[in-house]
């Protein structure tokens, strides 16, 4: 049975699936209900020295129209709307008594961290993450937090920016990066008003979920190629195997919002389940079998002689890559139990591979 436990920024972690700043952890209860749906470690959503105040309505889901299935979310959701003190006095100590690793969130910039940082430290916070979504100043935050605290320091990227370049910089100074925070700004419309979907100055939101995941495993690759420091991947993990591909691209542990606010906490201990199910069913023994394996390939290239090789045992026969096929190089029929890949029409475009719910089909 693999061993998905983790040991990150010295601390112990029965499972690398964390919570990430936001609504599903934004208080000590939240945070003790995300322990009880089986996460490995807490980040507390973020706290500044005044409490945010929140434009409402603050979060929309993305989605195929109406009723389509959701892949994300806009959100204008800021900080913490609770006092610092509030925190100090109640939250933290509240998390606290989950047993798990507590990482806290502080944002914004150098005055505010060094005012603040302290004080979480005697909380009994075990690391802090600071976010650098609304300000720059990467390495001035990281300095500050460096000379207020003892506890290890993650330092939280926006996508906006060069992540290797900054990952870099900060290099000396912190103990880990976490990669990403939500892109934008975005928009949505609600076309049966005309009016925004958000609260926010000119309707605008902050992306997250599965759209924003192909970005945040770039992010997280670039970053774990350019550094030797861990990276913590944050965007769009909501199963097992979005965990796992972050884990191939050089991530040490996942935080997870997006999915746990759709899905509700359990998503925490399905994911860490998914992760363990996977690594047995592929003869791994742990998380460090598998860590940064993609990232050889990536400096390699990868290249596909058309067409792709079929595992006809795997294929089902559905006829999705015969749908996606834009080249009209693949026949599927059911009843016939028929699957054929026309060599002179195939490209070698790859999209067939990526369709196939089975894995039938490969490069
Ligand atoms: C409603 C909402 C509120 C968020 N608040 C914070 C925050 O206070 N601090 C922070 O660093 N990130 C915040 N985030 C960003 C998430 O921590 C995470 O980086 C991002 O959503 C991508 O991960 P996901 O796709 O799993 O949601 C927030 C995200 C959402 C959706």
């Amino acid at each position: 049975m693999a061993d998905i436990s983790i040991e990150l920024l010295g601390l112990r972690f029965k499972n690398p699936i964390l919570t990430a700043a936001g609504p599903t952890s934004r208080d000590g209860m939240t945070l003790l209900n995300a322990a009880a749906g089986g996460v490995g470690g807490l980040v507390a959503k973020t706290v500044s020295v005044k409490p945010a105040d929140v434009p409402k309505p603050n979060m929309a889901a993305l989605k195929e129209g109406r009723v389509g299935s959701r892949r994300g979310i806009l959100n204008a959701e800021l900080w913490s709307e609770l006092p610092l003190e509030t925190w100090l006095e109640r939250e933290y100590p509240i998390a606290l008594s989950a047993g798990l690793p507590l990482i806290a969130s502080v944002g914004y910039t150098p005055d505010d961290v060094r005012e603040i940082a302290p004080k979480l430290e005697k909380a009994g916070v075990q690391a802090i993450e600071y976010s650098t979504h609304y300000v720059g100043g990467h390495v001035e935050i990281a300095k500050a937090l460096r000379d207020a605290v003892d506890i290890p320091i993650i330092a939280k990227l926006s996508p906006k920016v060069d992540v290797a370049e900054v990952a870099k910089s900060l290099e000396p100074h912190v103990d880990a990066i976490a990669a990403i925070n939500t892109y934008g700004p975005c928009l949505r419309v609600d076309i049966e008003t005309g009016k925004p979907m958000l609260g926010s100055e000119m309707g605008h939101g902050w992306m997250s979920g599965s759209a924003l995941k192909p970005i945040a495993l770039r992010c997280v690759a670039d970053i774990a190629s350019t550094v030797k420091i861990p990276v913590i991947g944050v965007g769009g993990v909501a199963t097992g195997e979005d965990a796992i591909e972050f884990i191939m691209a050089g991530a040490s542990a996942v935080e997870v919002c997006t999915a746990a606010i759709l899905e509700g906490d359990v998503i925490y201990g399905k994911i860490a389940g998914q992760v363990k199910d996977w690594l047995d069913s592929h003869g791994y023994e742990s998380i460090k079998d598998i860590q940064g394996v993609a990232l050889p390939h990536l400096k390699q290239g990868i290249t596909l002689e058309p067409p792709p090789t079929v595992d006809l045992d795997k294929c089902t026969r559905c006829g999705l890559c015969e749908k996606s096929c834009v080249f009209h190089a693949i026949t599927v029929k059911k009843k016939e139990n028929l699957f054929v890949i026309d060599p002179e029409k195939c490209e070698g475009c790859g999209m067939c591979v990526s369709v196939c719910p089975f894995y039938a089909l490969s490069y």
